[in-house]
Order: structure tokens, then sequence, then C-alpha cells
């Protein structure tokens, strides 16, 4: 079955066409990030106008990258959720229009299965069953996976998410948008003895994490230097450390917790080259595994959209007619393959 993906969800337009036999056929992705930048984040109604003007030319770049015609496609997958409405609804309708007129089935793809499969696009995917930390710019979770939809919420955090985290301190300090890269590759040269932030709710027993306060700290060191240029790497380094080792201590006590090995890490923060190698020495340390995307599959994308779309679409699941966008839809809320399917495709 071969699934065109659309990812629309926030101000990447990812598209993929992926075969449930042979992989993935072709990808390709449009940022929107120099829009954005001049303001700091991210602007809705500039996202959907994007998306809008994009989807189709890389829909016609996917194609041709995989040698096939609109006819040879069997199903769409968009992501319906969770996102910013507007952008959602670009790819939703784009997505079920084209499915109509094609008349195959189409499917509402959850973002974060999305994120949390992702590391099946890779030629050493993770068995079940495993660990996922989902850390991106809107979330900060752990979930146990025991199979396609069987997934449970272990930890989940109380304020900011990490990602969200990284772009306030980076905005901050001074440093370009998106936070995440540029904070990273300014603490490349920071001094990581000058400043030390606690690793929050490190210091009691549970899985969920707090952000917000490591960001308020870092924050205010850099107030406290009168905003010394000269002090951004060092901050950078400190609040990179402080988020790495927390999210690496939790990631550690879930696997204790649930008698697991294997940990998956996915979404944009995924992509942090500290993060990867605690990951990878924490999960040593148990005699387990760690599973990463690969860093274009970390960020948004549309193969893994495409992906657990088909995998979906094979299990004989399908959305009716109406183009229904979820902006929030918690993962652990998603039922194993085909319990929703609906009656009709067309
Ligand atoms: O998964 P993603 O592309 O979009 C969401 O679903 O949110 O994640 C984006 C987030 C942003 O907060 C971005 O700053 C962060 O991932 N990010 C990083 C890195 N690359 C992206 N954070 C830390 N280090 C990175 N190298
Ligand atoms: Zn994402």
């Amino acid at each position: 079955m071969k699934v065109l993906g659309i990812e629309s969800s926030c101000d990447e337009t990812g598209l993929a066409i992926f075969d449930s036999e042979q992989g993935l056929l072709a990808h390709t992705l449009h940022s929107q990030v120099k829009k954005h930048a001049a303001y700091g984040g991210v602007v809705p109604e500039i996202a959907s106008r994007d998306h809008i003007r994009t989807w189709l030319p890389l829909t016609r770049q996917c194609l041709s990258m995989a040698q096939l015609e609109l006819r040879d496609l069997d199903a769409i997958a968009f992501t319906a959720g969770p996102g910013l409405a507007g952008a959602l609804f670009t790819g939703a309708v784009a997505g079920r229009s084209l499915a109509w007129a094609l008349q195959i089935p189409a499917i509402g793809v959850n973002h974060m299965e999305g994120h949390l499969l992702a590391p099946m696009l890779e030629s050493d995917a993770p068995e079940f069953p495993f660990i996922c930390l989902l850390v991106s710019g809107g979330h900060t979770q752990l979930v146990r996976v025991d199979g396609i939809g069987q997934y449970r919420l272990l930890g989940d955090t109380r304020d900011d998410a990490a990602g969200e985290a990284f772009d306030k301190t980076a905005k901050m300090l001074g440093l370009g948008y998106p936070g995440g890269p540029h904070l990273a590759r300014a603490a490349e040269s920071g001094n990581p003895d000058r400043f030390r932030f606690s690793r929050p709710m490190t210091d009691r027993p549970g899985l969920d994490f707090s952000f917000s306060g490591l960001k308020t700290a870092a924050i205010t060191a850099f107030a406290e230097v009168d905003r010394n240029p000269e002090c951004v790497a060092d901050i950078a380094i400190a609040f990179e450390s402080a988020a790495v080792d927390t999210l690496a201590i939790k990631c550690t006590r879930a696997l204790k917790q649930e008698g697991i090995s294997r940990l998956v890490a996915s979404g944009g923060v995924a992509a942090n080259s500290r993060l990867r190698l605690a990951l990878e020495k924490s999960a040593a340390a148990l005699g387990g595994r760690v599973f990463f995307p690969r860093l274009e599959f970390c960020t948004d994308n549309g193969a893994m959209i495409a992906l657990a779309g088909a995998i979906r679409l094979e299990a004989g699941e399908h959305d009716s007619l109406g183009v229904v966008v979820r902006p929030r839809w918690p993962v652990d809320q998603l039922g194993v393959p085909a319990d929703g399917a609906a009656a009709d495709p067309m």
C-alpha cells in the first residue's frame, strides 16, 4: 500500500510516500523558520498560508522522486492533531479532498503517534515493548508502548515542554529562533563549571517533569550578570546539562519501573546530541539500548505521518468524509488499529 503522508501541524510542511512493502519511497520538507524568525516564534496565520502554498509543489516533488503518478497512490494520511488548528486544517482539507478526488481512503494521524513510531522508519527498528520519551516543542512525555495503539502515559510535564523551555531560554539569551538548535550550538563553547542549575523534580519519586523553573533559573542567572553576552554560552551549557540530565534520570527510572530494556527517544529535542549521548549511556547502564529516528525524522516530517497512517490503514482503519482536526489529542487516547474504523472510506 502506497501512502502519501502530509504533515502540517506547525511550521514545517512535510510530504512523504511510504510503501508498506518497500518502505519509504520519498520524502521532502519545507521549513518556515525564516518566515517566523522575525517574530521570534510561530505566527499561526503565516504558518497556515505557507502550508497552503507549499503542499502541492511538495506533493509533485515527492511523486517525481518516487517515480509515481497520483493514480499510483493507495491512500492518504494527514496530521489531524495535536497542533495549530489552522495549520492542521490546511493539511487535513488537502489530504481529504485529494483522497476523495482519487477515490481512495484517507486517515487523520496523531502527530505524537507519528513521532513515537518514527524509529520504525530505520532498518534496526525497536521491538515492542519499549519506553518512549516523546520530547518536542509541545510535549515531554514518557510512554510505555506495548504495541500499535497500546500506549500508557507514565509521565508528563506539569508546565513547559522541554523544547518550549529550550526555545524560551534561547530567546531570553538573545539566541535565534528556533531556540533548541541555537542554544545547543552556543553551549558547545560554554564553560560547564560556571553555572549550575538544579535538575527539576529528580529529588522526588515519579516520572513527571517540570521545566519552567529551570527556564526561570537560566533567565535569572543572565539578569544577575547584567545580561553580559560573554556569559551566554556558559548559561546555555548549564541549562542544557540540567535539561539533559533530568530527561536521562527520568528515562532510567521509567525503564527500571517497567522492567523494560528498550528506550526510544523521538521528537525535536531528541535531535540534541548531548541528550542522545546521555540516553545511550543510561540505557547501556541497564544492559539495554536506545533507538532514535535519524536526525531529520526527530523533528517534524511527513515520513512519520505516512508510516503511522500506513500501519493503521493496513489494519483496515480509515476516516469518513468529514474533515476533523483535533488541536488537543492525547496519544494515550488512541485505540489499537481498526478500533474506530469508519464504515465508508469515500
Ligand atoms: O518535534 P518538533 O519538530 O515539533 C513539535 O512537534 O513540537 O520539535 C521542535 C522542538 C523545538 O522546541 C526545538 O527547539 C527543539 O525541538 N529542538 C531542539 C533541537 N532541535 C530541535 N532542542 C534541543 N536541541 C536540538 N538540537
Ligand atoms: Zn512534532
